[in-house]
């Protein structure tokens, strides 16, 4: 059971207020553990009390790779370069009553959510299964929200959109531009939308748009990250939500912190001057 203290009754009363059809919008039946659409031919389930949106077989990368996500918050260099200040400030914002959703919430929620209900979007069985924090745990895709349009207080994605990645730059680019078009659609006037993300410095970001699709073709979904610079924000906020306005925040940490910069080489460790990219916050109000 992902969620303690959470009956099946609590669960399938959670998914019947909050959540609709990925595909349609349209409302949810629930029956036993199968979930319907009622106007569409959409199907999912509910196993191990997660909320299954996506097909059962989906297999993401970051499935065998939870438990170094979990240990990521205990990690003292991750943490002072990621997490400590970034946190304190999210935690102002949060709520009693909000209904937030955290996109790839992985594993575990590195903040207190001071009275919010928290949803978990995650494409990642076992992450979201092991995820005790969220007040509801879903298996499903930035790209399908599964929530009404304007029906959410807030959106936290902490550096998970750079692990939004098709099979070339241009299909990421689009796969990210649909996620964020479903966060315009469900975010309420007034809600906000906190991306966290690293961000490439120039040098780096040239060597990306060179070597980015070679890379892929050759190592296929082990290349699982796509940085986007701070104009990519920009234009995402030009072209879908013109309306909003676009805060971003720079956090300070030591050069010499030393920290584990790939979770799938977690004996790597390199000191903070060494990394190309630096930790920043888009902050978009609506
Ligand atoms: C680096 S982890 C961050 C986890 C967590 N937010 C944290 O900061 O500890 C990135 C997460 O993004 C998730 N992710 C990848 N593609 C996604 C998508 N299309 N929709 C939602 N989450 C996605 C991954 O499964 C992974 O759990
Ligand atoms: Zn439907």
């Amino acid at each position: 059971m992902a969620i303690p203290n959470m009956s099946t009754e609590a669960l399938v009363t959670r998914i019947r207020e909050l959540l609709v059809c990925p595909e349609c919008h349209g409302p949810l039946t629930v029956e036993n553990d199968a979930i319907k659409c009622a106007a569409s031919d959409f199907t999912g389930s509910i196993r191990d009390g997660v909320v299954i949106l996506l097909e059962e077989t989906f297999s993401s990368f970051f499935d065998d790779k939870f438990a170094i996500m979990q240990r990521g918050h205990e990690d003292q260099g991750e943490w002072d370069l990621f997490y400590a200040e970034q946190t304190r400030l999210l935690e102002g914002y949060l709520k009693p009553g909000a209904l937030v959703v955290d996109v790839g919430c992985g594993p575990s929620l590195s903040y207190r959510k001071n009275g919010a209900f928290v949803v978990g979007l995650e494409p990642s069985f076992p992450s979201i299964q092991n995820n005790r924090d969220v007040d509801l745990g879903i298996m499903g895709s930035a790209a399908k929200m599964p929530f009404g349009n304007r029906t959410v207080d807030m959106i936290i994605c902490f550096y998970s959109v750079h692990h939004m990645v098709g099979d070339s730059i241009r299909e990421t680019r689009d796969l990210v531009t649909s996620a964020f078009r479903e966060f315009v659609r469900v975010i309420k006037p007034g809600g906000s939308l906190f991306v966290y993300e690293v961000i490439p410095m120039a040098a780096a970001a040239v060597v990306q748009s060179l070597a980015w699709n070679p890379v892929r073709r050759l190592m296929r979904k082990k290349l699982d990250m796509h940085f986007w610079t701070a104009g990519f924000f920009d234009e995402l906020r030009s072209d879908l939500m013109p309306d909003s306005v676009l805060e971003k925040v720079s956090f300070q940490s030591s050069p010499n912190t030393v920290f584990r910069p790939v979770f799938s080489l977690p004996q790597l460790k390199i000191y903070r001057f060494m990394y190309p990219l630096a930790p920043k916050l888009f902050k978009f109000l609506f």
